[in-house]
């Protein structure tokens, strides 16, 4: 990169690369746009596990929460297969949400899912959290997503993956899944759509057994890092209208300058 870029260029660069699979996505500030495609042909010469180098053009965005790709090099294809905690999963890094960033919520989440347990994943994209915590346990995985290429991918790494639970892929909206045929049945709901949890919590309520755990994930505005936890557990408790004890809150990634991701863990009781 050296070659082409300055060394404030290079910092500037710094932080803007996922590479997932085979598929490298970066994310170029405007100074740097008209060199983008030289950028993606040193990347994919340099980086020997790359096939495709990509501009990501627009935020993740929409009711899919998915990206637009430009192709800067390498191969035509959004499709690649990519590999975290002993799972293989098949991704397409346009068509549906992925983010190589909640490794270690999806590992956190496994851990705590006991053998037994109904767990009801109400974004689950193309099954990522769930295949990971039926690998680990005999639990029972309901993974509801309302895009139907997630859905089709969800049922294909089902397939392609050894598992101690079961998961099961619904193609759908979560609040009419749950309403027609998983009311009261959860022992765990997840909630991974943060923008948007308040606007389902009476449907994750729903889903819960008359005692249950909620995952709730939610974006904090906070000018101290030390406070999101806190922040995010007073606003949890502001918007839930159900018996509960909080489990405990954290940050689970940074998404912008004072901006971050959190979840707040809770048992409910109806
Ligand atoms: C932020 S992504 C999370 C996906 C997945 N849990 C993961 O971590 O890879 C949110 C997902 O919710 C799905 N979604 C959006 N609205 C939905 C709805 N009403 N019912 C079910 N799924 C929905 C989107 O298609 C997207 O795949």
């Amino acid at each position: 990169m050296a070659s082409i870029l300055t060394p404030e260029e290079t910092e500037e660069m710094y932080g803007a690369f996922d590479q997932i699979g085979s598929k490298i996505i970066l994310r170029i500030p405007d100074s740097l746009l008209p060199k983008r495609k030289l950028i993606g042909q040193v990347l994919l010469e340099k980086v020997k596990t790359a096939k495709s180098i990509f501009y990501q053009s627009s935020p993740v965005e929409g009711y899919y929460r998915i990206r637009q790709l430009e192709l800067l090099a390498g191969e035509d294809s959004t499709e690649t297969e990519y590999k975290e905690h002993g799972c293989r999963f098949k991704v397409d890094v346009e068509k549906t949400f992925f983010s190589p960033r909640l490794a270690t919520e999806r590992l956190r989440i496994a851990d705590l899912v006991s053998d037994g347990e109904i767990v009801i994943n109400m974004f689950g994209g193309v099954g990522m959290f769930s295949i990971v915590a039926a690998k680990k346990k005999r639990c029972h995985v309901y993974n509801i997503d309302i895009n139907p290429y997630a859905a089709k991918l969800c049922l294909e790494n089902i397939a392609i993956n050894k598992l101690k639970g079961t998961i099961e892929s619904i193609e759908g909206d979560a609040s009419d899944i749950i309403e027609k045929r998983l009311a009261g049945t959860g022992d765990r709901v997840l909630m991974l759509l943060p923008e948007r949890s308040d606007e389902f919590l009476h449907s994750a309520i729903k889903a819960l057994k008359q005692k249950g755990i909620l995952h709730y994930y939610c974006h904090i505005h906070s000018d101290k890092k030390n406070q999101v936890a806190a922040v995010a557990t007073s606003h949890f408790m502001s918007v839930i209208n159900v018996k509960s004890e909080v489990l405990g809150a954290k940050i689970v990634r940074p998404i912008g300058p004072r901006f971050y991701q959190a979840v707040v863990d809770a048992t409910l009781s109806k």
